[in-house]
């Protein structure tokens, strides 16, 4: 046995080849399953124990060895005349990086999900805006002071060329070219002049949603929030409405919800109330209806709005506003995996 694995390594070493398909040729001959170390591997197999143990590294070489030789056989030929050549299938291959999905990108698409299921449809408006969108058709009055350089971005002043400062401009875009119903969403960023910092930012982003139909009552407003908070939330999650003003609804009210984190007892996050803001809403404002061509006699609604960062730092506590546009991925890949 020893001596015909002597011969044979002595055989292989004096190999040569010329060209892949040989190279090929003799893998076969040697070292596929049918070959003639396999072959010689068989006997081993026979043998008794105490020549097993003497002859095992010998044949253990071999293959070793024929394995060497018919590499370095293909490799001395290049990889030019073959394109298998040199190209190891076996390989495992190396880890690919796929990015995830921006935290405000996933609230966003839960938000929308949310809504959809009420039959709500998305629409779209410019981020670059006049006036009357954003601020005459929803019954802001000529003095009022989020018309002021201070708060928003002109672009030019005459004509009014600005940049959103809600998405509450998609609404009166929309009612303006639609015969109600209207069942809409607006996803969107805007811009405010503020200076940056951890709770105020330059840009952000809002869902808007507005309803408008014949008969739409304060009722259906409440019972759509109600289900977008424990849909959102979870189902345990109250919610509660309090008065407040805005220029295109009336009434208008903010809606607060129970605080996760304390289940309503009062902790640092909701600053011991037990209840978080979440969005502003409200009936649309006869005038404003009546400003976009919708007969306000005839038809009514309801309209809400919330920041994506503000349900963002909600569900995954992130408190520091300047984190979402940084794009740092040491933060970003915390949320590998989130849906
Ligand atoms: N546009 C308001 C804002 O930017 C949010 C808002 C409040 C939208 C009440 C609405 C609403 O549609 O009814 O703060």
């Amino acid at each position: 046995m020893l001596h015909k694995i002597e011969a044979l390594r002595s055989e292989i070493a004096a190999l040569t080849a010329s060209d892949a398909a040989q190279v090929e040729e003799l893998r076969i001959k040697y070292l596929s399953k049918k070959g003639l170390v396999a072959a010689l591997f068989d006997q081993f197999r026979e043998l008794p124990a105490d020549q097993k143990r003497e002859l095992g590294r010998p044949v253990n070489e071999l293959k070793a060895f024929a394995t060497d030789k018919i590499n370095s056989l293909r490799d001395a030929l290049g990889n030019n005349d073959d394109k298998a050549v040199g190209l190891d299938l076996t390989r495992t291959a190396a880890p690919m990086h796929t990015g995830t999905r921006h935290p405000l990108s996933l609230i966003r698409e839960e938000i929308i999900a949310i809504f959809r299921r009420l039959g709500f449809n998305i629409a779209e408006g410019p981020e670059i805006e006049d006036d009357w969108h954003v601020f005459e058709s929803l019954n802001f009055a000529a003095d009022h002071p989020a018309r002021d350089m201070q708060d928003t971005f002109f672009i030019n002043r005459t004509p009014d060329v600005l940049l959103r400062t809600h998405t509450s401009s998609v609404q009166s875009r929309v009612m303006e070219h639609t015969e109600p119903p209207i069942r809409i969403i607006c996803p969107g960023r805007v811009y405010r002049n503020e200076a940056v910092s951890a709770r105020a930012h330059c840009f952000f982003h809002q869902v808007e949603a507005l309803y408008v139909d014949k008969d739409v009552t304060f009722a259906d407003l409440l019972q759509t929030l109600r289900y977008f908070a424990q849909e959102m939330f979870g189902p345990e999650t109250k919610i509660r409405l309090r008065p407040s003003y805005f220029p295109f609804t009336e009434p208008s009210a903010e809606m607060d919800i129970s605080c996760d984190l304390c289940g309503g007892k009062g902790c640092s996050f909701c600053k011991g109330t037990g209840w978080v803001e979440i969005l502003g809403c409200g009936m649309v404002d006869p005038n404003v209806l009546d400003a976009c061509g919708i007969d306000s006699k005839k038809y009514t609604g309801f309209a809400l709005g919330m920041g994506v960062e503000r349900i963002a730092n909600l569900k995954y506590r992130v408190n520091d506003l300047r984190l979402f546009s940084e794009n740092d991925v040491r933060f970003l890949d915390e949320f590998t995996g989130a849906h």
